[in-house]
């Protein structure tokens, strides 16, 4: 049986990271420990997801013509990653992200997103032939809202799925052009809140958000609930995939190897359901561990 392509559009950023005892309040500085440099974006994050956890992926982006860039690109490749359409930029920085994470193991990210703000309609529509020939397209916010829905309108045309992770969501709603190509969205709690204009405090909150998304035009919602797991609404009823219970030592990622390991699941042909419980199984596993690429798990690691 041929393989499932699951192709990612977005982000590729190099982290830096500094470990601190708290975030710094507004106007406050405070001294950190120590400082890593580390692979990044919500997209390479994604996409390295699909490549560990068994899946055949191909990425959509664009770095800097430069040091972190070339870096990146180097690094994808030995992921095995199809990178034949990752961009080097001239004359502009690869994205950047400054990520203070705590002793809890929470973070605050401040994105320059550099070339990732480059990536335009035409350069998806030079992987037209790629998104077309994909069973799934995973897609973030972290590039231009118009280049994601020439991506999805190209997937649609090919038949395949396509799933928005709607991070980081962005000050004005998503447009209905961009939500009517989506056939799965994953927010979290806080994306899910101001999605849907509901605060998502508890199960009843959370239902009404999916409700209020759904009405938005995307049939299937998988709200992310950090250590509560996932919510998605079957047959009408609310239902929780719990989290697996494990130590905390840095969230960031989680949520992308959570979209990864979902879309590489559901390329298995695992049902929804199946699916939330293999991803959270996977994003267990990158909260043990600290950084982006670096805490996302292989396919053996996962039980099942
Ligand atoms: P992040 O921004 O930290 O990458 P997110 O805010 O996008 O994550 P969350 O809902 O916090 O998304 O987490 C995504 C998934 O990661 C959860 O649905 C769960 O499977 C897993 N996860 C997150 N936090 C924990 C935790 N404390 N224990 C176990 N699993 C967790
Ligand atoms: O989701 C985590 C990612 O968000 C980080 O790797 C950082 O680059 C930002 O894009």
């Amino acid at each position: 049986m041929e393989k499932t392509q699951i192709v990612v559009v977005g982000s590729c950023n190099t982290d830096l990271v500094i470990s601190v005892d708290h975030l710094p309040a507004p106007g406050e500085t405070i001294i950190g420990y120590d400082f890593m440099t580390n692979q990044g974006g919500k997209g390479a994050n994604q996409a390295v997801a699909v490549a560990r956890l068994g899946g055949t992926t191909a990425f959509v982006a664009r770095v800097g013509d430069d040091g972190f860039g070339r870096q990146s690109l180097e690094l994808l490749k030995e992921e095995g990653i199809d990178t034949s359409h990752v961009l080097l930029t001239p004359g502009v920085a690869t994205g950047v992200a400054m990520i203070p994470v705590d002793r809890h193991g929470e973070n605050s990210i401040i994105v320059a997103s550099g070339a990732n703000a480059l990536l335009t309609p035409q350069d998806v529509e030079a992987a037209g032939e790629t998104l077309k020939a994909a069973d799934i397209v995973l897609m973030q916010l972290e590039t231009p809202v118009d280049t994601l829905i020439r991506a999805a309108q190209l997937a649609r045309e090919g038949g395949a799925k396509v799933v928005l992770n709607p991070a980081p969501f962005p000050k004005e709603p998503l447009p209905q052009e961009l939500l009517a190509l989506v056939d799965i969205i994953t927010p979290n709690e806080t994306e899910a809140g101001m999605m849907a204009g509901v605060s998502v405090v508890d199960e009843a909150s959370a239902l009404q958000a999916i409700r209020n998304i759904q009405a938005l035009g995307v049939k299937h919602v998988i709200l992310t609930a950090g250590s509560k797991g996932a919510y998605t609404v079957a047959d009408g009823t609310l239902a929780n995939i719990p989290a697996v219970k494990t130590e905390v030592v840095d969230t960031t990622a989680a949520g992308d190897t959570f979209c990864g390991a979902l879309c590489v699941a559901l390329g298995d042909g695992k049902d929804l359901t199946e699916a939330i419980r293999f991803a959270n199984s996977a994003a267990a596993i990158s909260v043990t561990r600290r950084g982006a690429w670096r805490s996302i798990p292989k396919r053996g690691e996962i039980g099942n």
